[in-house]
């Protein structure tokens, strides 16, 4: 069976999921959308973001008739999937904050969790760390910038070290003696940014991507072994929620993924 799949984000940060779908199940024929009329979501109120997911989620399956649908941004997961659930019968497949893999592999119990002001807030997060990160001093961080920052970047836009640095840097903490040595990327467009953020950070630290991990819950929720290697990518298509044009330098970016850029309607 070909797996069809709907992967959706607010913005591009969705691609580093997707990126991991494709090394996993390149045969997967992908429709990738991003919510760029509603970007970016870290800073809307939760009824409003939630009422807002819902509905345009509805018009989205109806569309694209996918097999199962993979909510690759942290800020709607972990409000949306509840109500998703119960209206359709499709799969959901979620991104939440790696929060129990951090805890496990943090050697000095202090962990960061970077993210938009939405999921910092959410209670879901909150449970999380209660459940996984007891033991853990947790120092969770919401930027509403780095995500904006992360899309200027891939648009080709020139970012200052310091930007960056200024949004990463209440992370990294020290207590008792003992410096945060992990740090969860709990927003799918922070992996874009791996490079500018070890440059910046004030001393090295693991980062926790969750990518890999969704790619293969993907596989195990639709019952799909791995491709094997050699498979080849099946076309997809990208389309903004705005229905205005990719730039040319995001174009280049969903080349790779094997994507190109279609209309919703
Ligand atoms: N990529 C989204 C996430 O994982 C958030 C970006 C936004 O603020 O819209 O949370």
């Amino acid at each position: 069976m070909t797996a069809r799949l709907l992967v959706f984000d607010s913005g591009i940060g969705g691609l580093s999921v997707l990126r991991e779908i494709r090394r996993q199940l390149p045969s997967a024929e992908i429709a990738y959308v991003a919510d760029d009329a509603g970007f970016p979501y870290g800073d809307w109120e939760a009824g409003p973001l939630s009422d807002h997911i819902v509905a345009l989620m509805g018009r989205l399956i109806e569309r694209f008739a996918p097999d199962a649908v993979v909510i690759a941004c942290n800020t709607a997961s972990t409000l949306v999937l509840p109500p998703l659930r119960t209206r359709h019968a499709i799969p959901f497949i979620g991104t939440v904050p790696a929060i129990k893999p951090a805890a496990e592999r943090s050697n000095s119990h202090v962990v960061g969790v970077l993210a938009t002001p939405g999921t910092m807030k959410r209670d879901y997060t909150r449970e999380l760390i209660k459940s996984f990160a007891s033991e853990c001093h947790v120092r969770l961080v919401g930027s509403s910038e780095l995500a904006p920052l992360a899309e200027a970047i891939m648009r080709g836009d020139a970012v200052d070290d310091a930007a960056i640095r200024a949004e990463i840097e209440p992370a990294f903490i020290e207590v008792d003696g003992k410096r945060t040595d992990t740090i969860v990327l709990a927003c799918t467009h922070y992996p874009f940014l791996i490079e500018r953020l070890e440059a910046v950070a004030p001393w090295p630290v693991t980062w926790v991507d969750p990518a890999e991990a969704i790619a293969r819950r993907v596989l195990s929720v639709l019952s799909l072994a791995r491709d094997p290697a050699g498979v080849a990518m099946a076309a997809g298509q990208a389309c903004l929620t705005s229905g205005k044009p990719w730039a040319q330098a995001q174009v280049r970016l969903l080349a790779q993924f094997g994507l190109s850029p279609a209309q919703i309607a």
